[in-house]
């Protein structure tokens, strides 16, 4: 490959979720580059399709299989072809989200339920299926959650309730699955922009500075900086780091408190009622 300068995952097969879009685009390119030869999960098939084609540019391995990690039955099949096709799974991230800003006095039980069925039990199904040939080649989980796992999320009570059940998953899987070689971190990235966070988090128009001023690195994230950050984690350069979570987001998480969805959804909210 032209671009990548180590070729930390050669030989290696990654499982990558939601990597139609965004992120987990950026991290199936990532991983791409260094060797590995990526599966794309998501939804849309074209999305898939468009990320394969993009990893091909590059002289990168990858195909597509469609999958919402909703469906169990869905996904142990997914995990089976995977084997079938690469022999092996290395890394599995578990990045396909649901997310969007609701107060939660109106989100409803199927709102709530939807983002918790994605992200909290699409984690653990990818997982679960993936064990037989995590163990087999010692592999590494990376779980993308949010500082607001711990600190709570004004608006996004499903995603904050979802990325604390992952982060205690990954911690239980640390511990339960060290015996097998088997490694689980996550990673919490910072506010960035994607296709998903512009059209379901970033409400506001003034978002760039408002986001910006809470960030002591002073900037949003860019989808590469969270990318060469799962690189590392997964790769035998952290082979004895597990049970970790890994804050990517120029330290807002210490110092800018929380995101606070629910004051810019009542802003726009004012501002499209007319009322201040
Ligand atoms: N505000 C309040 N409720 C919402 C909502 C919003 N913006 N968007 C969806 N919901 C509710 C729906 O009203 C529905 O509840 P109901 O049956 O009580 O009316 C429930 O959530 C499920 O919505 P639906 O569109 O049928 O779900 P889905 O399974 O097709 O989609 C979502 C799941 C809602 C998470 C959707 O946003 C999605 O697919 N997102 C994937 C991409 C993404 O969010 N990425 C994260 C980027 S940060």
């Amino acid at each position: 490959m032209q671009n990548g300068t180590q070729r930390r995952f050669a030989g290696k097969t990654a499982v990558v979720t939601g990597a139609g879009t965004g992120l987990g685009r950026a991290m199936a390119l990532a991983f791409a580059r260094e060797g590995a030869d990526v599966c794309v999960v998501g939804r849309r098939q074209e999305k898939l399709d468009e990320t394969v084609a993009l990893v091909e540019k590059e002289g990168g391995k990858a195909f597509a299989l469609s999958a919402d990690v909703r469906d169990a039955a869905r996904v142990q099949a997914v995990m089976a072809e995977v084997v079938t096709r690469t022999g092996r799974i290395d890394v599995l991230v578990n990045n396909a989200a649901g997310n969007f800003v609701c107060p939660s006095e109106e989100l409803s039980p199927n709102g709530f339920k939807s983002v918790v069925d994605i992200v909290l039990l699409g984690t653990f199904y990818c997982t679960r299926y993936a064990f037989d040939a995590l163990k087999a080649n010692k592999g590494s989980i990376l779980n993308i959650i949010a500082a607001y796992a711990w600190s709570g999320e004004p608006g996004a009570i499903h995603s904050a309730s979802a990325k604390a059940g992952v982060l205690a998953m990954t911690r239980t899987l640390a511990a339960e699955w060290g015996r097998f070689g088997i490694r689980a971190n996550c990673i919490s990235p910072g506010p960035f922009h994607s296709e998903g966070t512009d059209k379901n988090l970033w409400l506001s128009p003034d978002v760039d500075a408002h986001v910006a001023s809470t960030v002591p690195l002073g900037r949003l994230g860019e989808p590469s900086d969270i990318a060469r950050a799962a690189l590392w984690l997964s790769s035998e350069e952290a082979s004895w780091v597990s049970g970790a979570t890994l804050a990517v987001d120029g330290a807002q998480w210490l110092h800018g408190g929380t995101l606070n969805f629910r004051e810019m959804y009542d802003k726009v909210r004012a501002s499209m009622s007319g009322s201040t």
